[in-house]
């Protein structure tokens, strides 16, 4: 298995992966403007799975993640956040943040189980009507 970053090539190939892990897909056009913009950073793992992150100010924040369907529970996304808290800590984060919906129990259980901590609640925050919660890992320790 190997992870690497993605170039900007890519878009293409992580808006199918995002479009199969989420009812609302980013298209490949949005994913290369955001590719793009500073401080963001797209790590794939084998076309299973990518992620896409923001770290700015030292801070960094998970923009997505999504693997492949077929590809779950294989420890693909728990080694994308773990390679983008890596990365997010050599490019001068202090902390980690996402969002993620409250009825999101995969998601839920993979940050709680690399760290994560709930530090807020946004609620209603999504078009379905769920609650996100906003999550933090410390990346000093
Ligand atoms: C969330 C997601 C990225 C997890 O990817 P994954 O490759 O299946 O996760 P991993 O195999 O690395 O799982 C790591 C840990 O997370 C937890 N976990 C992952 N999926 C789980 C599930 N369906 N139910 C319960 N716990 C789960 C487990 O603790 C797991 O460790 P274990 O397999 O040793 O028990 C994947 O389900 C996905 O793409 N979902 C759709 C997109 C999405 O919701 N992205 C997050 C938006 S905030």
């Amino acid at each position: 298995m190997s992870l690497r970053a993605a170039p900007p090539e890519d878009a293409a190939g992580l808006a199918e992966l995002h479009a199969a892990a989420f009812d609302k897909p980013w298209s490949a056009g949005e994913i290369a403007t955001l590719m793009a913009t500073p401080g963001v950073f797209a790590l794939t793992f084998d076309r299973q799975g990518f992620i896409l992150c923001r770290a700015i100010a030292g801070e960094s924040e998970i923009l997505t993640v999504a693997v492949d369907p077929a590809a779950r529970r294989g420890g693909v996304g728990r080694a994308l956040v773990e390679a983008a808290a890596g990365l997010s800590a050599r490019n001068g984060a202090e902390s980690l943040f996402l969002e993620v919906a409250r009825d999101n129990v995969a998601a839920l259980a993979l940050y709680a189980a690399a760290g994560f901590e709930e530090v807020g609640l946004r609620r209603r925050y999504y078009a379905s009507g769920a609650d996100a919660v906003v999550m933090r890992r410390a990346l000093n320790s």
